[in-house]
């Protein structure tokens, strides 16, 4: 770990509002990949992992992907918190903010605006697997709300969460953790995961989740998965240049086509990529050579739907319990609050 706050007891300076830990290998975000991409290549049906999409190409699409008609789900999480942030803040009161895979800041605002204006506002701790976002963030929201303390730590959520700062002992912390990323969690590690974001909360603290939501035309989830203008086509295609790039892999990436498939009963899109024709694919840095029939899918993310009911066991498992449930006015996306009961 390397840190940018000096130890020396004679501060020669003024203390920096900001701080970066570091817990990421040489590789960053890309240190697990090469066995990732071995095992996953192994399997039956072979997978990806979807965090490898997001390079800054794929991070470029996605923001794309945010202003497209049929992606619903950015724009009315985005309308969800603008309307109940401050009744969730009067209610919590919450003193820090930590945010999971952090990304674009404009939610980041939304939040730390109703805690700001309630008077409450004194520590951000954004969590990301991006140094240079991490540092933009900081220094913007340093800027934006002056004595605000930024603790980021740049980490994989997944393999990071112990590294996060202790709460305050005065003071309580709302974590978020937004845009639906729950939902592209492998379901058999999704309980392990929300009990390590449980283990982030003190008495009085809570858990502010955005999901994506089943019901209606299923037509409707999967379209926002499929567009009309190819974008979310080029984003799953990007995870073949990331593979290229880094593992020296040929995969030919005009030769595979985008698929999102509604599973009605796991209730979820998986996004896939079909291979037009029989393929041999070499990964040099693993000395790996990979088959494909015609028409063999790659699983690239599995993007999964939620009711309440199945939020409240979610949060039930973790030891958690459901207390808020906004969703926009089609029903269409939630925002839920959940809280550690006090026994
Ligand atoms: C915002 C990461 C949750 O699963 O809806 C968008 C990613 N993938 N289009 C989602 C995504 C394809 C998105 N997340």
């Amino acid at each position: 770990m390397s840190t940018t706050t000096a130890r020396h007891p004679r501060r020669t300076r003024a203390p920096r509002p900001y701080r970066l830990d570091v817990h990421l290998g040489a590789a960053g975000a890309l240190d697990s990949l090469a066995d990732d991409v071995r095992e996953g290549l192994s399997a039956t049906p072979k997978f990806m992992l979807p965090k490898y999409l997001y390079d800054a190409v794929g991070s470029d699409l996605y923001e794309q992907i945010t202003d497209l008609p049929e992606y619903y789900q950015a724009r009315t999480e985005l309308g969800i918190l603008q309307r109940e942030m401050p009744g969730v803040v009067e209610r919590l009161a919450p003193t820090e903010l930590v945010e999971l895979g952090s990304g674009s800041s404009r939610k980041t605002r939304v939040i730390l605006d109703a805690m700001d204006a309630a008077g409450l506002l004194r520590r951000y701790l954004p969590v990301d697997v991006c140094p240079p976002a991490l540092l933009d963030a900081a220094g913007m929201l340093a800027e934006a709300y002056p004595g605000l303390r930024v603790h980021a730590v740049a980490g994989d959520f997944e393999r990071h969460l112990d590294k996060v700062p202790a709460r305050p002992p005065a003071g309580r912390r709302l974590v978020a953790f937004l845009g639906g990323t729950i939902g592209n969690l492998a379901p058999d590690h999704r309980d392990a995961f929300m009990r390590h974001l449980a283990g982030l909360l003190g008495p009085g603290d809570a858990l502010l989740m955005g999901m994506d939501i089943v019901g209606g035309d299923p037509e409707r989830i999967r379209r926002a998965y499929d567009d009309a203008a190819g974008v979310t086509a080029e984003f799953n295609r990007n995870i073949l240049r990331v593979i290229n790039r880094e593992l020296a892999a040929d995969f030919a990436p005009e030769a595979w086509d985008h698929r999102a498939v509604w599973r009605r009963t796991l209730e979820r899109v998986e996004m896939r990529l079909r291979a037009r024709e029989p393929m041999r694919v070499h990964i040099g840095a693993l000395g790996m050579e990979v088959t494909f029939e015609e028409g063999e899918e790659l699983v690239t993310e599995l993007c999964c739907k939620f009711r309440r009911e199945t939020a409240e066991a979610l949060y039930a498992r973790a030891g958690l319990e459901l207390t808020e449930w906004h969703t926009d006015e089609l029903g269409h996306f939630a925002v839920s609050v959940a809280v550690r009961p006090e026994r």
